[in-house]
């Protein structure tokens, strides 16, 4: 790969920035002092120092994000912040993009990568996932809106995989509840629709997990870290290379 390339993806600068620090002479590749960015070099044996840092090469990253509401999981909005905007600009020029959506009211665990493949295995819907929420709900849910669930909650265009639903605690005075979800799909407003469908109202909704991943304590909302090495372990569940 180029040696510009493989500097903006180590997380070193721009394309810009990095031709400049070539031109102060700051990169070296084997010993030797490099000043073009068009250099082809290669990343898995090459060794590419920059102001005495040795540089790996990441081909994937991993991040897990605790998403506040109010912004996008997506990678551009032309109204809206989004999911990218949290991240610092290394994270951001590795391109991650969100596996798959949460709503922008939604907060919670959000897996963010560049490894495409990982993300295609993760959202394909014959490796059912689950995806666990906790919500509260205007409304009160009881046993029969559980065994609905348990048996395939049918929408307008779409009859649901069956899911679980946990009632945590119940406030009758103020008519709503706490509930936990889990479902195997992702279909758009999924959750919302199906605890509509019952008559009640979605009044927030943090997803508490994702497959192996779980949603950190420590991890403040609007926070992200990268995945640990127990947590990409767990991850090869899905056959891909990570
Ligand atoms: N279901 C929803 O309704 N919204 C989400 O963000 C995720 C699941």
């Amino acid at each position: 790969m180029r040696l510009d390339k493989f500097l903006v993806d180590c997380g070193v600068g721009s394309r810009t920035e990095v031709k400049t620090i070539l031109k102060k002479k700051q990169v070296t590749v084997n010993g030797k002092v490099e000043t073009s960015s068009k250099l082809q070099i290669n990343e898995t044996i090459d060794q590419i120092i920059y102001l005495n840092r040795q540089l790996s090469y990441e081909k994937f990253v991993y991040y897990l994000l605790n998403k506040p509401s109010g912004v996008i999981s997506a990678t551009e909005d032309n109204h809206h912040r989004t999911v990218l905007d949290l991240l610092d600009d290394d994270a951001r020029h590795k391109e991650v993009f969100p596996v798959g959506r949460l709503d922008i009211d939604t907060t919670g665990l959000l897996l963010l990568t560049n490894n495409g493949q990982l993300a295609h295995a993760m959202l394909s819907p014959k490796k059912h996932v689950d995806k666990n929420y906790l919500a509260d709900v205007l409304g009160i849910m009881d046993y029969a809106d559980v065994l609905a669930f348990e048996k395939g909650i049918t929408l307008k265009d779409y009859t649901c995989q069956p899911a679980r639903l946990e009632i945590l605690s119940v406030d009758e005075t103020a008519n709503c509840c706490r509930v936990n979800i889990t479902i195997r799909e992702g279909k758009f407003h999924q959750v919302k629709r199906m605890v509509a469908s019952r008559g009640k109202e979605v009044l927030s909704l943090e997803r508490l997990s994702m497959g192996p991943l779980s949603l950190p304590t420590d991890l403040a909302r609007g926070d992200y870290r990268r995945l640990t090495e127990e947590e990409l372990d767990s991850l090869k569940e899905f056959g891909v290379s990570l």
